[in-house]
């Protein structure tokens, strides 16, 4: 794959985020029409069971620290610094930044919180976290594996990652839709995922179905 190829859709990704960042973050507040926001508890509705899902993991490994990859809005990087973790989110869209601290700020947690405007494979830290999510990130992603090795190597505990699967009805409805809006997305087949996270030095704990999901613990080895 040529770099160029891939710098094109990193621009392209960031222009297609920052332009929708409200519109996406009302698929949370419900802030939008009764049709639409009936469309997304029934077309969207892994979006709320993979928030759910990564709340109850979240129970279980109580990290003290975490790092959204692809934080977005900052939905998830405000919930979990409520239950007492110091999170810090990064996301290379300036406009999901904005509304991710205007939220970290309005519910009372910005001192837990920290944000990073960066593509993930750009972001020079020596930091190290508990448990590091990677949530809605990888149907924008063509090679999972430079991205999966620096998240191996942010990564102490724990590791939550949510993807798109490949072969369903509804893959090749958002296929279009997405691209026509000048978005690229990838989907993914169950073996390939595990077979990237095992090149990377991670363990697969659990793996499940979600909707249109594989929502999948991992472990460093
Ligand atoms: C669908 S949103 C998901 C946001 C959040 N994780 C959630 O589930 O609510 C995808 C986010 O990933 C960000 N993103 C995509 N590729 C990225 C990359 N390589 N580095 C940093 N952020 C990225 C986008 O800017 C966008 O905010």
């Amino acid at each position: 794959m040529p770099t160029s190829d891939i710098k094109t859709d990193e621009v392209r990704l960031v222009e297609y985020w920052s332009r929708i960042a409200p519109d996406f973050d009302a698929i949370y507040t419900g802030n939008k029409n009764p049709v639409s926001r009936a469309l997304d508890r029934w077309l969207r509705k892994d979006i709320y069971e993979r928030y759910a899902w990564v709340m109850r993991k979240a129970e279980e490994i109580k990290p003290a620290s975490v790092c959204d990859v692809g934080c977005g809005s900052g939905r998830f990087v405000a919930s979990l610094a409520k239950r007492g973790a110091r999170v810090t989110g990064v996301d290379f869209a300036p406009d999901m930044l904005k509304l991710a601290r205007q939220l970290t700020t309005s519910e009372g947690v910005s001192d837990r919180c920290e944000f990073v405007l960066s593509d993930i494979l750009d972001w020079k830290t020596s930091d190290r976290f508990d448990m590091v999510i990677a949530i809605g990130f990888w149907d924008y992603v063509r090679d999972p594996i430079p991205r999966l090795e620096v998240i191996r190597n942010l990564t102490k505990r724990s590791f939550l990652s949510a993807w798109p699967r490949a072969g369903t009805v509804r893959m090749r409805i958002r296929n279009v839709r997405l691209k026509m809006a000048g978005c690229p997305v990838y989907f993914f087949h169950r073996n390939q995922i595990e077979e990237y996270l095992r090149r990377v030095g991670f363990r697969v704990e659990s793996s499940e179905i979600l909707g249109q999901l594989y929502c999948i613990q991992a472990t460093p080895v």
